[in-house]
């Protein structure tokens, strides 16, 4: 049987080549379960899968997309079976696994979450891997004892993927948001998503290098990585929480020892794609239910895959606004 699935492929060199290529289900690499692919989405990770960046995928060909979510049509474990929805977030997936911008994925059964009863297929992919980020994140925040009362929670690329699920979320469980971003253009949006206050992306990029800035906020989820993540921790008050986990600025930081000792700040990493499944499913329960931001399909731009590469290059110049949701039925 044949598939379509978009294929990044190394030319030469660093020349990379992505393109629609139709291909075999046997030619997979084999796993538990054969999965039809119904939606993906696109996240910054699978827009440098797709262009060649080795530190995400070591070989090629590669099918791009650390997110899928369909029907299980063929299995080998006893508790996913044939007919189940499912959804795959992380683990391998996308990395050196071929991923989701494809009609079928073949995964190990231990990277699979049951559609919980409460989730459309379409709205787990409106979320994807920034869904699930951004309930780690949160999770972590009500974990040491950040709750709404303790003050507003900074959230940073506020436009993107991770952090305008983060606004939201946060919003329908009742913090209060600052959100930054680079597109003043996008305050409405913000604002429609749940953020109290929009601020510009400027004013969380000191340039004066103190060792302790005025306090601000009670919390972070930081996408962002660099002086904007110095500048976060620096200005975040005595006992916050700040979660470390994007570098689409910049992967180095320059800090000092003051906000940990002088105001108590904690920097918290967060790695989604190795998140032990149990606390995943937990947090799709979460996002399923009580977590679930009432604006959640109206925070979504629908592609279908054969439309993907315009989007690619958007993300990658820092232009997406909400979630891009792919369509994974081929369009005649
Ligand atoms: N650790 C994990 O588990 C994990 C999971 C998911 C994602 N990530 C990482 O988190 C980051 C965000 O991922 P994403 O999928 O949400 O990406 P995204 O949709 O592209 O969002 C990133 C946002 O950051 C802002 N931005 C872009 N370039 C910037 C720059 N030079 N300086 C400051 N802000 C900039 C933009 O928002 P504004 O215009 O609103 O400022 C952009 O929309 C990436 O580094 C990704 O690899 C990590």
């Amino acid at each position: 049987m044949k598939y379509i699935a978009f294929v990044t492929e190394e030319l030469e060199k660093n020349k990379f080549l992505s393109s629609f290529k139709e291909l075999e289900i046997d030619d997979l690499h084999i796993n538990d379960v054969l999965i039809k692919v119904v939606w993906s989405s696109l996240n910054y990770k699978d827009a440098l899968s797709a262009k060649g960046h080795k530190g995400i995928t070591r070989n090629y060909p590669h099918t791009p997309g650390v997110d899928a979510a369909g029907i299980v049509v063929k299995s080998n474990n006893s508790e996913i079976v044939e007919g189940d929805k499912v959804i795959i977030t992380g683990h391998d997936l996308g990395m050196n696994t071929n991923g989701g911008f494809a009609e079928y994925v073949s995964v190990p059964y231990n990277w699979i979450v049951k559609l919980p009863d409460a989730l459309k297929l379409r709205e787990s992919m409106i979320y994807g891997t920034a869904g699930s980020t951004a309930a780690i994140c949160i999770n972590e925040l009500i974990k040491h004892g950040l709750t709404p009362d303790k003050g507003k929670i900074l959230v940073t690329g506020a436009t993107g993927g991770v952090g305008s699920m983060s606004v939201a979320i946060l919003n329908k469980i009742g913090y209060k948001v600052i959100a930054s971003t680079g597109k003043l253009d996008k305050v409405d949006f913000l604002k429609s998503i749940g953020a109290d206050e929009v601020i510009s992306r400027d004013e969380v990029f000191d340039t004066t290098g103190k060792p302790l800035l005025p306090r601000r906020w009670a919390g972070a989820i930081d996408t962002v990585g660099g002086n904007t993540l110095s500048t976060v921790f620096r200005s975040t008050d005595y006992h916050g929480i700040v979660c470390v986990l994007g570098l689409v600025e910049s992967s180095d930081l320059n800090i000092n020892l003051f906000p940990f000792l002088q105001r108590g700040v904690s920097l918290i990493g967060i790695d989604s794609a190795e998140r032990g499944l149990d606390i995943k499913k937990e947090l799709w329960k979460k996002l399923s239910n009580e977590w679930k931001p009432d604006c959640l399909n109206e925070m979504v731009k629908e592609v279908n895959l054969l439309d993907i590469e315009p989007e690619i290059e958007l993300i990658l110049k820092g232009g997406q606004v909400g979630k891009t949701l792919i369509n994974c039925s081929i369009k005649n």
